[in-house]
């Protein structure tokens, strides 16, 4: 995490329900009596206790949000999420239109809320669009450079040409989702395709871009990474110019049941 938390229980709110002893993930809240108390701050701050204390007692300072109060929990049509899910296809091709800054900002924020293991928020995104095209210029270069070996050794690399558009398809920006934790950010990324399919944003992942990122001292420093950042995954953007009539089939769940 960024920044230094430590938890704090107001004695004088709280009655002694035990509520955040009980769904602590750590065990490390105990009752004194009637009252809760925190027993170490060296705990994965996940703030349930702040999320389930009815007396709003508990809380965490270092955030820079307050916790917001949930009434009804938000519900998701199960038939409109599956349709959604299974409609989305992979948009190569995008309308010259921009990407407004708000629902960048929304993808962004949709990776955000995901949660990351042991709570280590150790998720960053670097939203590229000025330098875009320059990015572009040096995976291209890097993958030209690369690709008389791949291509001794994979059939597909011969039919594959690496035109100037090839990782970001004239989109008008892409996300770098980066962290150390391949699966935080894999996770991440999947929410955010999801909240850029709600803004009616077409995705593609370049895997190819992420991997020529992590593997280009230079496109790294063009992106600000320091040193064990990696890139996981690049999420394009854009208004898509291409409209799917149909579902793709794919084949079925592999399902264990034991
Ligand atoms: C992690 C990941 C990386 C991908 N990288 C690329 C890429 O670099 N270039 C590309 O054209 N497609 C890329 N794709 C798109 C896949 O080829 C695509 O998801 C797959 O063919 C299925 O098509 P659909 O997404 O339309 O269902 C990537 C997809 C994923 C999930
Ligand atoms: S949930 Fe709140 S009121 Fe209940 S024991 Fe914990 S701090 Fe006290
Ligand atoms: S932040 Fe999470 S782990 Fe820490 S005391 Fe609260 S509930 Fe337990």
């Amino acid at each position: 995490m960024l920044h230094h938390h430590e938890i704090a229980i107001d004695a004088a709110r709280c009655i002694g329900c035990g509520l955040c002893r009980d769904d602590c993930p750590a065990g490390n809240i105990v009752l004194n009596g009637k009252t809760a108390a925190v027993l170490a701050q060296d705990c994965i701050m996940c703030a349930h206790c702040v999320a389930i204390c009815p007396q709003a007692a508990v809380s965490i300072s270092g955030f820079d949000e307050e916790p917001r109060p949930v009434g009804q929990p938000a519900t998701l049509d199960p038939d409109r999420l599956l349709a959604a899910i299974g409609e989305r296809r992979s948009v190569r091709r995008f309308a010259d239109r921009p990407v407004s800054e708000k629902a960048v900002a929304r993808v962004i924020e949709a990776g955000r809320l995901t949660p990351t293991g042991k709570n280590a928020q150790d998720v960053s995104y670097v939203v590229v669009r000025e330098r875009l095209e320059r990015c572009e210029a040096l995976a291209v270069r890097l993958f030209r450079r690369l690709m008389p070996f791949v291509r001794l050794v994979d059939e597909t690399a011969r039919r594959t040409e690496i035109d100037e558009h090839f990782f970001f398809k004239k989109a008008p920006v892409a996300i770098v989702v980066v962290s150390k934790d391949k699966v935080n950010a894999a996770l991440a990324a999947s929410n955010m395709e999801l909240m850029a399919q709600a803004h009616g944003l077409g995705v593609l992942y370049s895997g190819f871009f992420a991997m020529a990122v992590n593997h280009s001292r230079a496109l790294r420093r063009e992106l600000g990474l320091s040193r064990g950042q990696k890139a996981v995954a690049t999420l394009v953007l854009g208004h898509p110019a291409v409209r799917y009539r149909r579902t793709a089939p794919k084949e079925p769940a592999v399902v264990a049941l034991r």
